[in-house]
């Protein structure tokens, strides 16, 4: 597939995003959006899920967040990889296109060898973030633009977003949360729900709120 195709895959990705409405809700806070009832053979039924993170903090917010969904889909039965992407060894996408969209990258780094199989294999996906800059962290971005070496693969799948935000302002969650929308439209992912904590610039802050508490019943829900 060449960069013309991808473009319009994108275009028609966007498009049915926005013909579709993609089922996610918008609000940031304390927001839990569930999709199970559409959610084709896979209810109550034990599933891999994936968890990427993108904080160098290895106890900070959002690793909270990670580790109390991981603590809830696990108590479900779930079998859960965590893939803490700004404690390994990672390169960018370079957009040498040797991949086609359809692998192997040419980089053999810590995601093509022991995580991009497991992106492959997940039925849920979930991204993990603080907010930098209004955007998911460069690390978590990193592994996502290394979607594109198994582009078709990762499709279809169901996904979360944890993330955890200093500041407490309606543009704290805005930019994350559409770039998680857009994203899971292109790609064809059912959105399975999403905690968005701001107010939240450190662990002792967030362990006051409800936040923990939503990211592992969010974890239970699947
Ligand atoms: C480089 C950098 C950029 C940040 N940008 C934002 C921001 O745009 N909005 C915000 O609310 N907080 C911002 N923060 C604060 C973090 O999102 C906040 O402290 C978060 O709880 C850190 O999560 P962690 O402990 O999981 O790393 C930023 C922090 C850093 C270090």
């Amino acid at each position: 597939m060449n960069r013309r195709e991808f473009l319009k895959i994108s275009c028609s990705g966007l498009i049915t995003l926005y013909l579709s409405g993609c089922g996610l809700n918008m609000q940031s806070g304390q927001n839990i959006t569930s999709a199970a009832e559409t959610v084709s053979g896979k209810e109550n039924s034990k599933m891999k899920i994936t968890v990427i993170t993108g904080s160098p903090h290895k106890a900070g917010t959002s690793a909270l967040l990670a580790d109390k969904f991981i603590a809830g889909a696990e108590k479900n039965g779930h079998k859960v990889f965590r893939f803490n992407s700004a404690f390994k060894n990672i390169h960018a996408c370079t957009g040498c296109d040797a991949c086609g969209m359809s692998g192997p990258c040419v980089h053999k780094d810590d995601i093509e060898t022991e995580a991009i199989q497991k992106f492959m294999e997940a039925d849920v996906i979930a991204l993990v973030s603080p907010v930098y800059y209004f955007a998911l962290t460069a690390q978590l971005k990193t592994v996502i633009d290394r979607f594109y070496s198994r582009t078709y693969d990762i499709n279809g799948k169901q996904s979360v977003l944890l993330a955890a935000g200093g500041s407490n302002t309606p543009l704290t969650m805005r930019s994350i949360a559409k770039h998680y929308e857009t994203l899971a439209g292109y790609m064809h992912w059912q959105d399975r729900g999403r905690v968005l904590a701001p107010g939240c610039p450190t662990r002792e802050a967030i362990a006051k709120t409800e936040y923990p508490q939503k990211a592992f019943e969010l974890g239970m829900s699947l």
